[in-house]
């Protein structure tokens, strides 16, 4: 096991904790009522599922925890978590803004329908040519991470007769206690501005043409299991605020950023009624717009990863599992040893005994391994498992390493589903590549 679940759950335990999914004896696993293998025989494995039922379920247990708490704040959905065009409407359809961090995934929420005023723009290196885009577009806001770059907003805009909404990023040196690759909130590391340097910082912007500064932002890492990291960042935005305002500054807008942590065993993942109340007792008296921005949490139980059994292979004296789903397609184990479920989709292999075995992909890469040492049942060539919270970090980091095509993506809404990519066509992968005369 590693960092992200504290102890090993068995296959009824991972069922249990997850009403979307459940086992039919004849049809096998279904997700949103609808029978996986159904899916998988109509478009091949590997392919990406997501059910618009989980989506609207986290959204709404988002919005629930913060109307009880209560607190104010505008949902704006990190797109960076499942960037994908019809995940993008169902985040408008339930009035969710966005975060962007890149013009790419601006010109995404756009064409999905998120107004440009709904769009936060983040990111530590925006280029000059996506800060004028986004002011081109009306953006919503541009959260700014250092002095350099504010300079580089405020000329932008001033050269384009615009105003930029800009909130600074402080960097409140809190360890978030996650994974390091994730951890973004202590001194160090590449984000934010220390907060030594935000009241002279504020000071400085405000006085700037073109500019229109409206608060602060912060941000301290994903996949956070606690309230208290959380708790401990926003007392100290809130006491800077309180700094800011004495000095005459005028704070509008608090963006307190996202990392809600999920469960990907069979732990319920963060309390977001335990997050929400704290956010109403540390930040919820400013008078100050909130704003939250939460990627993983409202999309990660949403999805999952099919994928069938290539080959099964005993060398050493292990059993290896070999998926035709493989790193290219979900990084999160080989990048962060990340834990997720694995569910065979047949009932009738989901009863068999079960041993231990490593679940692998087929790419030439050591790394390239979804489980070590993972407790699963005999599983035939051709057998189905269903890799379990894949909906956020997963399709997004995919790429075509060993020359594997892009997989397929399937959206169940309301007992029906739909392809929402087709699986990219091998000839694709070099379609746009040229060989130049004088290399033949
Ligand atoms: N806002 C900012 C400024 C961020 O950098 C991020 C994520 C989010 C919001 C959304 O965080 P979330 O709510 O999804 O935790 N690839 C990694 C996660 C990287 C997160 C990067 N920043 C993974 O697969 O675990």
């Amino acid at each position: 096991m590693d960092s992200f679940s504290a102890h090993e759950p068995d296959i009824a335990d991972l069922l249990a904790a997850r009403p979307a999914l459940a086992m039919d004896a004849q049809a096998g696993l279904l997700f949103e009522g609808v029978p996986l293998n159904a899916i998988a025989d109509s478009i091949g494995t590997p392919s990406w599922v997501y059910g618009a039922g989980s989506v609207r379920g986290q959204i709404s247990r988002l919005k629930t925890a913060l109307d009880a708490a209560p607190v104010k704040a505008h949902i704006h959905y990190a797109v960076k978590a499942n960037d994908h065009l019809a995940i993008l409407a169902l985040m408008r359809g339930q009035n969710l803004g966005a975060d962007v961090v890149s013009q790419g995934e601006m010109r995404r929420a756009l064409r999905a329908g998120i107004a440009a005023r709904d769009i936060v723009f983040s990111g530590v290196g925006k280029s000059a040519e996506e800060i004028s885009a986004a002011l081109g577009a009306g953006i919503g806001q541009i959260n700014a991470e250092s002095a350099e770059e504010l300079a580089m907003i405020a000329a932008i805009a001033q050269g384009q007769n615009a105003t930029a909404h800009v909130v600074l990023r402080m960097n409140p040196d809190i360890d978030a206690g996650t994974h390091a690759k994730i951890t973004t909130g202590v001194a160090g590391n590449k984000f934010g501005i220390p907060a030594a340097d935000i009241p002279a910082l504020y000071a400085h912007a405000a006085r700037l043409p073109g500019l229109h500064v409206a608060g602060l932002a912060l941000h301290i890492g994903s996949q956070i299991l606690s309230p208290a990291p959380y708790r401990a960042a926003y007392e100290i935005a809130a006491d800077m605020i309180a700094a800011l305002r004495a000095q005459g500054q005028i704070v509008e807008t608090l963006d307190l950023g996202g990392g809600l942590g999920i469960g990907y065993g069979d732990d319920p993942g963060l309390s977001v009624a335990a997050y929400a109340h704290m956010i109403a007792q540390t930040v919820g008296a400013l008078d100050v717009a909130l704003m939250i921005e939460p990627g993983r949490f409202l999309i990660g139980p949403a999805g999952l990863l099919l994928a069938s059994v290539n080959l099964v292979k005993h060398a050493g004296g292990k059993r290896f599992i070999v998926l035709d789903a493989a790193m290219n397609d979900l990084l999160r184990p080989a990048l962060y040893d990340s834990y997720h479920g694995i569910l065979p989709l047949s009932a009738v292999d989901m009863r068999g005994q079960a041993s231990l075995a490593d679940i692998v992909g087929p790419v030439c890469e050591s790394s390239d391994m979804f489980a070590a040492d993972r407790l699963m049942p005999e599983l035939a060539l051709q057998s189905r498992v269903a890799i379990l919270d894949a909906g956020a970090y997963g399709a997004v980091m995919s790429s075509t390493y060993n020359a594997r095509p892009l997989a397929a993506a399937v959206l169940i809404d309301a007992g029906q589903y739909k392809v929402i990519r087709p699986r990219q066509r091998i000839e694709a992968l070099w379609a746009d590549e040229q060989i130049p005369d004088f290399s033949t």
